[in-house]
Formats: structure tokens, C-alpha cells, sequence
């Protein structure tokens, strides 16, 4: 267990929450692949769902949460790159499903969307890509639980980090903080034990992470790391 693993942090805000994207976990036998989390201070699974349209690949339905609720019993984190967000997202709120993200550029009923998934007690986030300005979540900050920044482009795991979205992290952190509110930022895309020390320090508290957790030789240990690097970027940085 991690040192933060009793929470002597002073809000849920100030927690670090790692998702591994089970994207790049071994679907040859995702049960062990799972397993390999076991004992790591991990906060749940991400679900990456992708449609062909809205990125350039296809994952899986709404089935791939029953799935893994017959195998672990993480909290799940769901990911929605789909073009018709409003036809499918209502299939996703299971009962394993800790929070939804859908895609600001894909939602065009994003109000509605929001308000229909936190009936369910289901936390709602908006997700941005990188050439998407954070200033276009102003008006729905207020009703959000989360916003998760693209840091690659959508569509695969194993990218590198776009250096450029440190800006909008602290952008966002600054917008948060003027509306004092309790709102977690999230990163996807590229973090690994070093650039998740940058998003930390800019005020990304939810981290996603896939090819760097299950590609390590030790996927637990390595969960582990990133956490612990988190918090000590934060510790010596001076934004948050
Ligand atoms: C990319 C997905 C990510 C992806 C991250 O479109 O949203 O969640 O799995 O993978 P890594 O951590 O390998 O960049
Ligand atoms: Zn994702």
C-alpha cells in the first residue's frame, strides 16, 4: 500500500486517482492481466470506448462493463469517444460505472447528457481534445464532476504526451479555483511515471494511464510509481 493510502489528504480534491485504460491490457487473458493490479493503490479501471468515427478505431460496447464486473470489482471510469454520445450513453450507466465522460466535441445536447447521467449517481465528466479550448467548459463547470484533458489525440494508446496541454491544465485550475470549485482534472494520453510529474504539478489530480501501467514489467509496482511521483511532484511544486 502507497503512504496516501489511509487518505491524510484534506479533500477528495487533493487525492491522486490513477485509472489504468484497460485498452492496453492483455485482452488474450484480461482476468490475469487485471490481476496484476491487485495490491496497487490504483482507484479503478478506465474503459475506453471507441466508434469509429469520432477516432480512427473501434473497442468495445456497453457489454465490456458486465464483463469486468464478473471478473474485478473495480470502479469503473468510462471514456466515450463516440460521434452520437446521446444515442449510446445511457447503455453505460451500470452499476460499476463510477463516472461517465463524454466528449464536449460530440455533444451537442451536453447539458441534458449531464444532468441524465448524475440522476444516476454517476459521476459526470466532460472530456476535451488537445485543439479544444478548456474556456468552451465555462458554463458547464459549475454542473460537472469532472473534466478530463486530452493530452494526445484520441483514438490509441501509446502516444506521446503533447507537451502543449500543461497550459490548459493550469488554465483550468485557474477557472476552478475562481469559481471555487471542487472539480478533479483528469489527464489521458502519454502518462507515464515522468510527464505524470508535470500534469501533477499543473493540477491534474485524475490520472489515465495504459500503455505505461501494463507494459511495465510489473504493472502493480509500476501503478505504484506513478502515484508516488504524483505526489511528490506536488509536494515540490508550486501551483497546487
Ligand atoms: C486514447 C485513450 C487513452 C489511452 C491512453 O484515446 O483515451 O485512455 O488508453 O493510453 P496511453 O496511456 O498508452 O497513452
Ligand atoms: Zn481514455
Amino acid at each position: 500500500m502507497g503512504r496516501y493510502s489511509e487518505c491524510d489528504c484534506e479533500s477528495i480534491v487533493e487525492e491522486i486517482r490513477l485509472y489504468p485504460s484497460i485498452l492496453s491490457a492483455d485482452f488474450t487473458n484480461l482476468r490475469e492481466s487485471i490481476h496484476q493490479l491487485q495490491g496497487s493503490d490504483i482507484a479503478g479501471l478506465h474503459v475506453d470506448v471507441m466508434d469509429g468515427h469520432f477516432v480512427p478505431n473501434l473497442t468495445f460496447g456497453p457489454w465490456i462493463c458486465d464483463v469486468l464486473k464478473k471478473i474485478c470489482d473495480y470502479p469503473l471510469d468510462v471514456h466515450l469517444m463516440i460521434d452520437n454520445t446521446y444515442d449510446f450513453f445511457s447503455h453505460f450507466l451500470k452499476s460499476n460505472v463510477e463516472a461517465l465522460t463524454v466528449h464536449y466535441e460530440s455533444s451537442p445536447q451536453l447539458h441534458r447528457i449531464i444532468q441524465l447521467i448524475k440522476k444516476e449517481n454517476i459521476k459526470a465528466g466532460v472530456s476535451i481534445n488537445p485543439g479544444t479550448s478548456v474556456t468552451v467548459l465555462e458554463d458547464v463547470l459549475s454542473e460537472i464532476d469532472m473534466v478530463l484533458i486530452m493530452t494526445v489525440n484520441p483514438g490509441f494508446g501509446g502516444q506521446s504526451f503533447l507537451k502543449y496541454t500543461l497550459n490548459k491544465i493550469e488554465k483550468l485550475w485557474n477557472l476552478k479555483e475562481q469559481m471555487n470549485r471542487d472539480l478533479m482534472i483528469y489527464v489521458d494520453g502519454g502518462i507515464d511515471e515522468n510527464t505524470v510529474k508535470e500534469v501533477a504539478v499543473k493540477g491534474a489530480r485524475g490520472i489515465i494511464a495504459g500503455s505505461s501501467v501494463f507494459n511495465a514489467p510489473i504493472p502493480r509496482k509500476q501503478a505504484n510509481l506513478i502515484i508516488e511521483n504524483a505526489y511528490d511532484a506536488i509536494e515540490k511544486g508550486d501551483l497546487a
